[in-house]
């Protein structure tokens, strides 16, 4: 189950939907349609919930007084924004990932190691234990076969048999802003399909199903 739900940031989502809510009233909706996941997923089931911190603690917190089963937080960097008031830059966007009871599928996924895009080098020295890491990547490997659109910014150079990889981690910086200009082509508020196809090779099988 994936969610990405309004933020309550007054965003126009069209007539008869408020995207400013008082904060009781957004959290009250929010944990109706989170109750109706729960009820919805089959035990051993995965729940992605994509929103700002601010929400996420609170969604949390219900989940948990649900019985569902905290798995990550996943941090999904974003370019920074000002900073408003005595705040730091919001940086980040969380993703919530639950499982109801154990999970019943984790893959591990593989991403590209992250190199610099001047000098090309790696950027980390992963503490000495840099021999330890795959030489090839598993289950995104079949972007090979994917639609072009799915990996919007890999060239495909990026992306080759010689390339190292290593096991995601719960940072996600490589997903593409939703209002980047240089992905005009997809709606506003439109993710980039990286995100899911991430989230679905971690959490299912192929004929499993998924709600969103
Ligand atoms: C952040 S956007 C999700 C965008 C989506 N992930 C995509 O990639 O296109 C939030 C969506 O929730 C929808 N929405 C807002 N209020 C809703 C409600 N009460 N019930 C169902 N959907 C709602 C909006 O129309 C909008 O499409």
């Amino acid at each position: 189950m994936f969610a990405d739900p309004p933020f309550n940031l007054g965003k126009d989502y069209g007539k008869d939907i408020s995207d400013r809510l008082k904060n009781e009233e957004y959290l009250a909706w929010s944990r109706e349609w989170l109750q109706e996941t729960i009820w919805i997923l089959k035990p051993g089931g995965s729940l992605f919930v994509f929103n700002l911190p601010m929400w996420l603690i609170e969604y949390g917190s219900f989940l948990n007084s649900q019985g569902m089963s905290f798995r990550h937080w996943i941090a999904c960097r974003m370019p920074k924004a000002f900073p408003r008031g005595k705040k730091l830059s919001p940086a980040h966007y969380g993703l919530l990932y639950y499982t109801k009871g154990d999970p019943d599928t984790f893959n591990k996924v593989y991403i590209p190691i992250p190199v610099c895009r001047h000098c090309g080098k790696e950027i980390r020295d992963y503490g000495g234990h840099r021999n330890k890491l795959n030489e090839r990547g598993l289950n995104l490997m079949d972007i090979f076969d994917a639609p072009e659109d799915i990996w919007e910014i890999a060239s495909e150079e990026d992306y080759n048999h010689t390339q190292l990889w290593t096991a995601a981690e719960d940072l996600w910086d490589d997903i593409p802003p939703v209002r980047h200009s240089k992905y005009k082509s997809r709606a506003a508020n439109e993710l980039a399909p990286i995100m899911l196809e991430r989230i679905i090779a971690l959490s299912t099988n192929p004929g499993d199903i998924i709600v969103s």
